[in-house]
């Protein structure tokens, strides 16, 4: 896959500090792009809706009567009151509280009090919620606040034929904690661009992982997406020389299929071959029926993919790591880091729990909003979300003159290039689009 290319450019503080560069970015890129939404399974029946609020949008999200769905500004179209407050729910129809205008679930109004009083007449005949873009991927549902957008799978590019083996229709979401991170958004995603800081920030990886950028294959897509594999199953070449290289986590490995860690030492690096053809040969008989759809090295590796602007994924052969960002209303230096995982395996063999308002069982684990440092994210993912804190202070200091970038970090230096590029103007466009 070739892709396109970007000079390397420093990368000042100011990007995630000002709040001038946060607004021309919503503007620009928030309010432009496509942004992963919501599970489609959340929303099974006609009526059931989700709220989500995207920095200062909040977007009501609504199965429709025909089986459909839709996405609209949760605006009351009166005087704009918030419509919906629940973030979940099931309503015929949505009332607002302030003076009981009733919307239907395509938008519509059907009632407005003293509708003759009005002398622009009755608002039920023309207003009706303001929607927006929305189309559905993966089991999740997108919404884009352009009007003129791009379609969805016109976005994703490659990404849609490069995710099409994973069982990613029917997941459950067994985490799902939401951080409140005292950072720009865009230090989560320059992380979860790069592998440069896997041996340093994640020093247990080297057991398991090999994390040499001669090793990882990255590729860059239209439209600012990334690829980053990283061959797991084998001990990384940073392994100190008195280290056994039958490590504990590749013995595990092993033992879990069968193999017996023994007959491997002295030839370590032949495990991850091993156990991908051990789970070709056992996949069925232990229910794991999706593994016939994957690659030999989808079958042992991560694949983690970046999706422009603001989504991170780690797939593996048994579930997703989902890592979004979320910009704060409107202050650059806090976001929501969603810190997520579904797992492919049978959904009925999770127990459904029950939802907020303690009424409707649904399948995913409701999501749990904490403050940074309040609850571990894992060993992993608390040693990524300490270094983007602490990183924060340093993008205020007249110390720091720009990132250094090595070309192992080039998926940063798109990343940053595209959102430039949006502030300028750039949008995607589909064949044929013409600005009236
Ligand atoms: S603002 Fe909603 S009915 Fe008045
Ligand atoms: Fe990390």
């Amino acid at each position: 896959m070739t892709g396109p290319t970007y000079a390397a450019r420093p990368l000042g503080g100011e990007r995630y500090t000002s709040r001038a560069f946060m607004d021309a970015e919503w503007d620009n890129v928030w309010t432009a792009s496509w942004l992963i939404a919501i599970r489609a399974d959340e929303i099974p029946e006609p009526g059931d809706f989700r709220t989500e609020e995207i920095g200062r949008e909040s977007i009501l999200i609504v199965r429709q009567e025909e089986g459909g769905i839709r996405a609209f500004y949760n605006v009351c179209q009166h005087r704009g009151n918030k419509l919906v407050t629940a973030v979940e729910g099931s309503m015929p129809s949505f009332t607002c509280p302030y003076h009981s205008w009733r919307f239907e679930l395509d938008g519509q109004c059907s009632y407005a009090q003293d509708p003759e009083d009005f002398p622009g007449g009755d608002p039920c005949r023309h207003a009706s919620l303001v929607e927006l873009a929305c189309d559905q991927f993966a089991g999740f549902v997108w919404i884009n606040m352009d009007p003129d957008c791009i379609p969805l799978h016109e976005f994703l590019g490659p990404i849609r034929e490069a995710w099409s083996a994973y069982p990613l229709e029917a997941m459950t979401r067994v985490q799902a904690i939401s951080v409140h991170m005292p950072c720009n958004w865009k230090l989560l995603l320059d992380n979860f661009h790069e592998t440069y800081h896997l041996p340093t920030a994640h020093p247990e990886g080297i057991e398991y992982a090999e994390d040499g950028y001669r090793e990882t294959h990255i590729e860059l897509y239209e439209n600012g997406h990334a690829l980053g594999q990283t061959k797991c199953c084998l001990p990384s070449h940073r392994l100190p020389a008195t280290k056994d290289r039958l490590t504990a986590p590749i013995a595990a490995d092993l033992a879990r299929w069968d193999l017996d860690p023994e007959t491997f030492r002295g030839r370590e690096s032949d495990a991850r071959k091993a156990v991908q053809q051990q789970k070709r040969a056992l996949h069925a008989e232990r229910g794991l029926h999706h593994y016939a759809r994957l690659n030999d090295d989808q079958l042992t590796d991560v694949f983690h993919y970046t999706l422009f602007p603001n989504f991170a994924t780690s797939l593996n052969a048994d579930g997703m790591l989902f890592l979004r960002a979320l910009p704060h209303p409107t202050d650059p230096e806090q976001c929501l880091f969603d810190c997520w995982y579904y797992n492919f395996g049978d959904m009925s063999s999770h127990k459904s729990l029950v939802t907020l308002d303690g009424e409707t069982a649904k399948d995913h684990v409701p999501r749990e909003y904490v403050r940074y440092g309040d609850k571990s994210l894992g060993v992993v993912l608390d040693g990524d979300a300490w270094v983007m804190a602490g990183q924060q202070q340093a993008m205020h200091s007249r110390g720091y003159r720009g990132a250094i970038l090595a070309h192992q970090e080039r998926r940063i230096t798109q990343y940053h290039a595209m959102i430039d590029r949006y502030i300028a103007g750039f949008r995607p466009r589909p064949a044929g689009w013409n600005a009236a």
